[in-house]
């Protein structure tokens, strides 16, 4: 069983490094193996909406987006961890998950999902609130904690005082290696949920 762990900071050693880490330990106490990918200091750029994907079924921009699609593939969790900027997730990280999510073609179904937002002090729960609405479009429940899934700090390193915000990613980490291990054996026992072939409506037609 194995966990992407995204880190959206253009800092290798920033505050959501401290995020990243701290979920790594707990997810490797738990037996889940994880990869962490930093994507924060590559030049990700927006989708164009070409809907080439849909031909190709990988995105026409050959970067990041593209390297951790397989990974992604064979992932059964995800975490994004984000700096908060202007209480948003960082451009990067709304970049890289929009040409991930729509350029991929495989079925999300049951993979677990789980965002981290980094800041110093306001639009954590807004950039919370923001990532997991890719998860919640690709039929992947989302796993949860004691509080919304925030670490504070400014400078790099802060976020390492942060004992509640670090608690609660430690909690993440066991809720959602449990909801992946218990997953894997409802797949086992019961299959995946049966699915309906999609109902496309613009609200004119
Ligand atoms: C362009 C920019 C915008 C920011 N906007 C916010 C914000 O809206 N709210 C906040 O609390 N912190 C904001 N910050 C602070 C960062 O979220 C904070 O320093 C965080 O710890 C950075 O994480 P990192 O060290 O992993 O890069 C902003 C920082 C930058 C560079």
């Amino acid at each position: 069983m194995k966990v992407l762990l995204i880190n959206g900071s253009p800092k290798a050693n920033g505050n959501t490094a401290i995020a990243v880490g701290e979920m790594e330990r707990v997810f490797a106490e738990q037996g889940i193996e994880t990869e962490i990918i930093h994507v924060g200091n590559k030049a990700v750029r927006g989708c164009i909406g070409c809907n080439k994907c849909a031909e190709k079924g990988r995105c026409v921009f050959d970067d990041i987006v593209n390297e951790t699609a397989p990974k992604f593939e064979a992932a059964d969790g995800i975490v994004v961890a984000t700096p908060v900027y202007y209480a948003s997730a960082n451009g990067t990280v709304v970049s890289f998950m929009d040409r991930l999510f729509y350029s991929t073609p495989f079925d999300k179904t049951m993979k677990v999902g789980a965002t981290v937002a980094v800041c110093r002090r306001g639009g954590a729960s807004a950039t919370f609130d923001q990532i997991n609405k890719y998860f919640t479009i690709a039929n992947m429940p989302v796993a949860s904690s004691q509080y919304w899934n925030s670490v504070h700090g400014r400078a790099p390193g802060e976020a390492a005082q942060d004992a509640e915000g670090l608690q609660t990613l430690r909690v993440l980490a066991r809720n959602m290696s449990f909801l992946i291990k218990s997953i894997a054996l409802g797949r086992e026992k019961y299959g995946l949920p049966e699915t309906e072939d999609h109902v496309w409506t613009h609200f004119i037609h």
